[in-house]
């Protein structure tokens, strides 16, 4: 398991390519995102792992929004972007999302885009959100979860060790995240054709968190290839016995 500070390390080291290759790639889910939350005018928003800003320019005016990060590099970019774009009533900050600095119910919406698969312990990530956020907010996620097709899911456990060392995991499914959460999404949205991506729409209710994260076993692609040789050799037997 990685930690905090290496995650910071790596969104540094990919700041300034990120938008060439991410700003498009995830632009359907952001949309998704901003547009479920309904933000109004004079409503506080946060973005938690706010990035290069990619989801800002979608708000519409005269929201008050904050980003927070923990890459300056990913702030720096988004430092840049709001004064040549002249983003108003903008406020980007370098803050750890699991130790938030914000007054209980400091804000209206709290958003995760792309970001709770690159915390190393997002159950602590959604109890600060609930905790700034004003009880009747709203909480909404985009994000990757563990696909419901099984040979997807073996190729995301098996590629989870070495996703984490570039930045992410794969291997969060969405069952064990609301566990662990304690979070009741009144939607849930694909964004994408194959399922890899959902957006999640919540209510904060306050509710405390839920057990802590059972770690999925990691297993490497031999592992992986493994249980698909299993399951091939099952296939013949049955074959044979059919025979
Ligand atoms: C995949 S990027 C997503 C950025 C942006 N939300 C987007 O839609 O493009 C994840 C971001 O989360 C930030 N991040 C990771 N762990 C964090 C933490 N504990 N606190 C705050 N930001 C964090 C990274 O620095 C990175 O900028």
């Amino acid at each position: 398991m990685v930690g905090t500070a290496y995650i910071e390390w790596v969104y540094n080291f990919y700041a300034c390519v990120y938008d060439v290759v991410f700003e498009r790639f995830f632009a359907e889910g952001r949309r998704s995102a901003v547009a479920a939350i309904g933000a109004r005018p004079g409503e506080r928003i946060l973005e938690v792992g706010v990035g290069t800003g990619a989801c800002i320019p979608l708000f519409p005016p005269g929201v008050h929004f904050t980003g927070i990060d923990l890459s300056q590099g990913m702030l720096d970019e988004a430092h840049e972007k709001a004064a040549k774009e002249g983003w108003k009533n903008v406020h980007l900050m370098k803050m750890d999302a699991t130790k938030l600095d914000f007054p209980d119910d400091s804000f209206d919406a709290v958003l995760a885009a792309y970001f709770i698969t690159t915390v190393p312990d997002p159950r602590a990530v959604v109890q600060e959100m609930k905790r700034v956020c004003r009880r009747g907010g709203r909480l909404v996620f985009v994000n990757h979860f563990m696909a419901p097709n099984t040979f997807i899911n073996d190729l995301e456990r098996a590629c989870a060790p070495v996703l984490w060392r570039v930045g992410w995991r794969s291997d969060l499914k969405l069952d064990s995240f609301l566990t662990m959460t304690n979070l009741r999404p009144e939607k849930v949205e694909f964004v994408d054709r194959i399922g890899l991506w959902r957006t999640l729409y919540c209510v904060n209710h306050k509710d405390a968190a839920g057990p802590e994260e059972v770690k999925p076993k990691r297993t490497f692609i031999p592992q992986a290839l493994r249980t698909w040789g299993k399951r091939l050799a099952t296939v013949r037997i049955r074959k044979r016995e059919r025979v």
